[in-house]
């Protein structure tokens, strides 16, 4: 879109959103897009206490169109201020996925002096034609830079800063800054691996390594990486989180993310898990592309997913708008029987969306018990006594006054955890979207915690204190209006529940 035609789409549009903002199945307390289509979660960097999301974006459709980057600033991760369009196609190509920086020590000689730190946007430049005339270059790495908080954006001059050398998929950089030899590091999703690259200015980039051709799932093609480093149980091990999304082939179908564990030396990554052990991030189907910001205050490391599925992200029946983030998450790695494992758990913040609480403790649950919410947001937090339980499968049940449901839960005889969406409304648009959904369980504990945030048309699991997490999205006729405990085949001992409703 030009950017004159812009600024007045944007009018328009404010008007109309003005009129039209009342539409089934948009999110109480997700991010979405005010109006077109939105895919993954880009150059997201907190820099003088705004949290930036930008985002795939085609603003003149909802389909998946000539991409942009849609921009929004939060200061609490939770309310989203909406900016205007931040990168726009250019001759060279449209903007796909990538990162963004703040460069402090002015590397890029972008800043002027004394002034603003740089913000900079290093991304993916897709050249459509090429692509049509078959060629195999029409990919290539690209810079901008802002020295407004990221309110307007000048690209480099003399982009790419990395060009094609024939590789079809050559994609989505994520950069950081990395202390040791003074340097920036990329790594860059390659087809079936990953590769890393160096500069000293942002601009003249080097590679120095790459890993992943024969480790890992590869069900469908990398995408959008992440590589940062972590403490294990908040000790001073630390280790490096090597995230790799990928476009099929995920646990319950369709596009999902895996990560690896292990070690970085500036040049490349080393797996310390054997090259056939498949990590995944999340179980659900609907959290895809997920990367984490940059210099997140207080040495955190927090993520965002896109909270839908390629198999059927297009024709999701919402209407002026397409698709929405998951919750973010912070991130840690713990020690378990397995080994190093990644744990993720909806960002503190998250409770300043709590309104009304209830709380129950020590019940027997022998069938269901109504929780007293009143629909839309909610936040569940429950924990289940196994060796009391005789249940076959026990946990959340929401319902309407149309008879549609969802579950969520755990099933005791084969030790997963589950979203059911079979019942829970429409589903025609897709063969194959009303199923039920598994995750194993890796914690042995009698303890069992869920805890689960529920949106008009999403569900989030976080089970064993962030051990297992699964995401779900699903489109009822009417809102949910009714929660439940529910307990099948048997009964179940709940030690505890606490349920606040989430404005
Ligand atoms: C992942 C992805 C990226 C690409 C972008 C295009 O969902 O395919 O690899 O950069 O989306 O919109």
């Amino acid at each position: 879109m030009k950017k004159q035609l812009y600024l007045f789409y944007l009018l328009l549009s404010n008007i109309l959103f003005a009129q039209t903002s009342v539409e089934p199945h948009r999110p109480l307390f997700h991010f979405t897009p005010k109006t077109g289509w939105m895919n993954d979660p880009n150059g997201m960097v907190y820099y003088k206490g705004e949290y930036h999301l930008f985002y795939q974006h085609y603003p003149d459709s909802t389909v998946w169109g000539p991409m942009h980057w849609g921009h929004a600033v939060s200061k609490d991760l939770m309310r989203w201020e909406h900016l205007p369009i931040a990168l726009f196609p250019d001759s060279i190509g449209c903007i796909f996925s990538g990162s963004a920086v703040v460069d402090v020590k002015n590397t890029s000689g972008f800043g002027k002096k004394g002034g603003e730190s740089p913000l900079v946007a290093i991304f993916t430049y897709h050249n459509f034609e090429g692509e049509r005339a078959n060629r195999n270059d029409f990919q290539s790495q690209g810079i901008a830079y802002s020295l407004d908080k990221g309110r307007t954006w000048v690209k480099y001059a003399h982009n790419p800063v990395i060009k094609n050398t024939g590789k079809r998929d050559f994609r989505d950089p994520k950069v950081m800054w990395y202390e040791p030899t003074q340097q920036w590091i990329m790594t860059l999703a390659v087809a079936n691996h990953v590769e890393f690259y160096t500069s000293k200015d942002l601009k003249n980039w080097a590679q120095t390594g790459e890993f992943g051709h024969t480790e890992g799932s590869h069900g469908g093609v990398w995408e959008c990486p992440d590589l940062f480093q972590l403490p294990v149980d908040g000790g001073k091990t630390q280790k490096w989180v090597l995230i790799v999304n990928i476009g099929n082939g995920a646990p319950n179908g369709g596009s999902g993310g895996q990560y690896f564990i292990g070690e970085f030396d500036g040049k490349t990554f080393k797996n310390d898990n054997k090259p056939s052990d498949i990590l995944w991030l999340d179980y659900g189907t609907d959290n895809y592309a997920t990367v984490t910001w940059a210099d997140a205050p207080n040495q955190k490391r927090l993520s965002l997913g896109w909270m839908s599925n390629w198999q059927y992200a297009q024709i999701v029946p919402t209407q002026t708008w397409r698709s929405a983030m998951t919750l973010p998450r912070e991130l840690g790695l713990v020690n378990t029987h397995q080994g190093v494992r990644l744990i993720q758990k909806p960002v503190k913040e998250v409770e300043i969306l709590r309104g009304d609480k209830n709380t129950l403790s020590k019940q027997v649950i022998a069938s269901t018990l109504g929780l007293k919410t009143k629909g839309k947001g909610q936040e569940i937090s429950l924990t289940f006594d196994l060796s009391k339980t005789t249940a076959s499968d026990f946990g959340i049940e929401l319902v309407n006054s149309k008879g549609e449901k969802v579950w969520i839960g755990y099933e005791k005889t084969t030790q997963r955890f589950f979203i059911d969406r079979t019942e829970g409304g429409k589903k025609d648009f897709h063969k194959g979207f009303a199923k039920r959904h598994y995750a194993p369980r890796l914690s042995k504990d009698n303890l069992l915690k869920l805890s689960i945030f529920i949106d008009v048309a999403s569900v989030e699991l976080i089970a064993d204190d962030g051990l297992t997490a699964m995401t779900d999205i699903f489109f009822p006729n009417e809102d949910f209006n009714k929660t439940a405990i529910f307990s099948k085949n048997g009964s179940t001992f709940l030690e505890k529940c606490v349920f606040w409703q989430l404005k």
